[in-house]
């Protein structure tokens, strides 16, 4: 089996915040940065693969503070754990705002991205070599998302289905919402 070193497919991506991408409130959209995410999680994960790869899942995207027309976004990628033909890329969202310096962290997000092969298959990808305590932590980190996801996954397709429409009513009881 072949091993890569992590530093081989790091990726650090910077755009310009433009006009066309802000909403009504003047802010840009959510959807710029996914967009931009997925655009990074793809190069990382295709230079730690060497093929064409797909976005599988994502965890953990949330906006802790709104990013605005203007800000320098930075984005830093790397491969933090591999399975064996899906690898898991951990990304650092940077806002730079140039006319004061201030440096803001907007979020951390982890995307599952598959290898595939030219026919649509999926492949088996690079081992990852780990060179320091923080690709060992991040590794760990990596194991245990996909366990959570997994685990998720397999509450979302059971017990959802099997609960009965009396437990729904009773489980909503003190939500704000009306049963009709
Ligand atoms: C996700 C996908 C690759 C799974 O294919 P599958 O044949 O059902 O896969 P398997 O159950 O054999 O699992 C294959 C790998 O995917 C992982 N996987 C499958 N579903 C997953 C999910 N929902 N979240 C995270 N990983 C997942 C498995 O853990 C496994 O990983 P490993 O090989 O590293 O151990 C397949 O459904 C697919 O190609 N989806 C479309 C992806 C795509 O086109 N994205 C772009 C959307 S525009």
């Amino acid at each position: 089996m072949q091993y890569k070193e992590v530093r081989d497919s790091e990726t650090t991506y910077t755009e310009l915040m433009i006009p066309s991408y802000a909403n009504f409130g003047g802010k840009v959209h959510g959807g710029i940065i996914l967009s931009l995410l997925d655009k990074v999680a793809y190069i990382c994960a295709s230079k730690h693969s060497h093929q064409y790869c797909v976005t599988v899942a994502v965890e953990g995207v949330e906006f802790k503070s709104p990013v605005e027309v203007g800000d320098l976004v930075e984005i830093k990628a790397s491969v933090n754990y591999v399975g064996r033909t899906t690898m898991i890329v951990g990304m650092r969202v940077e806002c730079f705002k140039p006319q004061n310096g201030i440096v803001r962290h907007t979020n951390s997000c982890y995307f599952t991205m598959a290898a595939k092969d030219d026919l649509g298959n999926l492949v088996e990808v690079p081992g990852l070599i780990l060179s320091n305590d923080t690709e060992l932590r991040r590794f760990c980190e990596g194991k245990f998302i996909r366990k959570i996801s997994q685990e998720k996954r397999e509450i979302l397709k059971s017990n959802l289905t099997n609960i009965t429409r009396k437990e729904m009513e009773a489980d909503c009881k003190e939500e704000r919402c009306q049963i009709k």
